[in-house]
């Protein structure tokens, strides 16, 4: 990645290792990937509330909310979405590094995209894709945006007339239309704790 010129790192003296072991569990960056409604952002905020109440350190990064500030400046073409994936990569990677447990909540419809971050991340980098049919997906349109994009109101709609590349190799896949949010919750949580990140799933 380029870099500014003339800077130098500076070397906390606190290590990531230092903080993760004040917080009792590694840091990790936890990807949902998925359709509009799939349900990526609900779930980021239940699994997020079950390890809040282990004690986990987490926060939560999601489409909607990060495309009013840090990214509000991007639209969705495929070019405006890489840049928003590799800023909320980025942003993972300082949350990662403060031992802390990320969600993030975004289509992040291209494979390319969500592996470079893959890449920045390390070993640190659970990809969880939120599968759910395109129609059931449309059928919720919770917001909607998919009667829009059908009715040519809305461009480069995901699913619609702008790709999303299904993952090849996530670490988790979650059936969002057959599995009820506390099984969904419930799969993560385990995961998380077979890999040892957090040490109980109770
Ligand atoms: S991403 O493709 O760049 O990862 P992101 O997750 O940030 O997308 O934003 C997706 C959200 O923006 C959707 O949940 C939806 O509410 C809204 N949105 C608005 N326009 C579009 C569009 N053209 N394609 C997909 N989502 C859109």
């Amino acid at each position: 990645m380029k870099k500014s010129s003339n800077v130098i790192w500076h070397q906390a003296s606190v290590s990531q290792q230092d903080r993760e072991k004040l917080n009792g569990h590694r840091g990790v960056t936890l990807w949902f990937t998925g359709l509009s409604g799939s349900g990526k952002s609900t779930l980021a905020h239940a699994v997020e509330k079950r390890l809040y109440e282990m004690k986990v350190r987490t926060y939560v990064l999601d489409g909607d909310n990060v495309r009013h500030g840090l990214c509000g400046d991007l639209g969705f073409s495929n070019v405006a979405r890489r840049e928003n994936i590799r800023r909320i990569g980025e942003v993972s990677k300082l949350f990662v590094d403060a031992g802390m447990i990320v969600l993030t909540a975004f289509i992040s419809p291209f494979r390319s995209d969500r592996q470079q971050v893959r890449k920045l991340l390390d070993n640190r980098f659970i990809e969880i894709y939120c599968e759910c049919p395109l129609n059931i997906c449309e059928s919720r349109d919770v917001k909607g945006l998919y009667k829009r994009a059908r009715a040519g109101e809305v461009r480069d709609f995901t699913g619609i007339s702008s790709p999303y590349e299904v993952p090849e190799a996530a670490e988790i896949i979650v059936n969002t239309d057959s599995l009820n949010l506390h099984e969904s919750t419930q799969k993560i949580v385990r995961y998380l704790a077979d890999q040892k990140i957090i040490t109980s799933s109770t």
